[in-house]
C-alpha cells in the first residue's frame, strides 16, 4: 500500500511533551517505527507534521492526486475542532485510520467530541506510539476485505 501519515499540533513535540499523556519517545522515534514497519509490511510510507489546520487539510488533499491508498492520521487538537479537516477526509474518500496516543476517552470533556471519527474507518486510542502500527494493521485488513 501507499500510505500517509499525518500528525497535527504539538505532535513534533513527542517525548517532551506531557509524558503521562504521551509517552517519553520522541517524535523522532515515531517516524523510525513507522518506517521500519512499513519497510518489514511492504507499504510505501510517508510522514507528514504540521501545526497548521490549512497545511494538514492541503495534505490531505494531496493524498488523492498522489493515489494514496490509506491515511493514518492523528489530527491532535484539531480532532475536535476541525469539520474543514472532516470535509477534506470525506472529499477525498481515502480509507482513513484515526490515531490517538492517550485515552482521550478517559480525559477532559471536550476531548470527547471526534469531528474526524465518522469519515475514518477505525479509531484507536491509548496504544501510545504503537497505535500507529495497529492503525496500518487496520489499513491492511480492510484491503484484506
Ligand atoms: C491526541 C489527543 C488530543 O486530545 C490532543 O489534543 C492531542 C493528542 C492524542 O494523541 O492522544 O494533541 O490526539
Amino acid at each position: 500500500m501507499k500510505l500517509l501519515v499525518i500528525n497535527g499540533p504539538n505532535l513534533n513535540l513527542l517525548g517532551l511533551r506531557e509524558p503521562a499523556h504521551y509517552g517519553t519517545q520522541s517524535y523522532q522515534k515515531l517516524l523510525e517505527s513507522i518506517q521500519a514497519y512499513c519497510l518489514q509490511r511492504g507499504h510505501l510510507v510517508e510522514c507528514f507534521q504540521s501545526n497548521h489546520e490549512g497545511a494538514l487539510i492541503d495534505a490531505v488533499q494531496k493524498a488523492y492526486f498522489d493515489k494514496v491508498e490509506g491515511v493514518v492520521i492523528n489530527p491532535g487538537a484539531y480532532t475536535h475542532t476541525s469539520i474543514a479537516l472532516l470535509d477534506a477526509l470525506k472529499a477525498v474518500g481515502i480509507p482513513t485510520v484515526e490515531v490517538h496516543i492517550s485515552k482521550v476517552e478517559e480525559r477532559e470533556d471536550f476531548r470527547q467530541v471526534s469531528y474526524l471519527r465518522e469519515a475514518c474507518i477505525a479509531t484507536i486510542t491509548g496504544l501510545g506510539q504503537e497505535g500507529y502500527l495497529r492503525a496500518i494493521d487496520q489499513l491492511e485488513a480492510y484491503y484484506a476485505g
